[in-house]
């Protein structure tokens, strides 16, 4: 993948996307809605994933079928909300292995501050795919895209459900390597950091708390 951008405009991705954007969805509503959706961009965020083949035998006869080449993908989930996309990714590929990663906000610096990372061996050998729903400011994506790399990973994608403008210059600033995939960019930030029009704060609503 070489585009820094790529905004999934598939129709069942927009439909689902404007169900999870209004207020009255419910919490179980919402949270099948990025389940189905979190499918769907996983097709897209592993499309161009390298193939290789092998001889497998079909009932009729033998041949070389494709298969993906190389290492299991890591999956990494920016905590809480990322675990919501990271739950549907992992139906479509099962054998994936999973690390997380905890960012708090320092209220006086406004900094990320990292209280929890656990990732997988050999992640310079692996694509590494960050998930997390809201690429707001950018500061935790690419805090936790810093904490990666440090920990070898060289080829890593993000996938998230909503940008904010800001975030996608953020991002193509510090990682400019890093392909961005979204189903949309919205217009703005607010003063209180939240994508406009957006969603309102995916954690809670995935989660049902306040
Ligand atoms: N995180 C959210 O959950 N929602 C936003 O709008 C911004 C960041």
């Amino acid at each position: 993948m070489t585009d820094h951008l790529t905004i999934v405009d598939h129709p069942l991705v927009q439909h689902k996307l404007t169900l999870m954007r209004e207020k009255d969805t419910s919490t179980a509503g919402f949270r099948q809605l990025l389940r189905e959706i979190s499918l769907l961009l996983a097709y897209e965020v592993t499309r161009r994933l390298p193939i290789t083949t092998r001889w497998i035998e079909t009932p009729l006869t033998e041949m070389q079928a494709p298969v993906i080449d190389g290492k299991k993908l890591a999956l990494v989930s920016i905590l809480r909300a990322g675990n919501g996309l990271l739950d549907g990714i992992l139906e479509l590929i099962p054998a994936a292995r999973v690390g997380f990663v905890g960012l708090y906000r320092d209220e006086e610096t406004l900094k990320p501050v990292q209280y929890y990372f656990k990732v997988p061996t050999q992640l310079e050998d692996r694509l590494t795919i960050v998930v997390d729903p809201m690429l707001a400011t950018g500061n935790s994506s690419v805090a936790a895209i810093d904490l990666l790399k440090k920990a070898g990973a060289t080829n890593i994608r993000f996938l998230c459900l909503l940008a904010a403008p800001e975030g996608v210059a953020r991002m193509k600033q510090a990682h400019p390597d890093v392909p961005i995939i979204t189903a949309a960019v919205d217009s703005h930030l607010n003063e209180k950091g939240y994508i406009v029009p957006g969603l309102g704060d995916a954690g809670d609503r995935m989660f049902g708390t306040k």
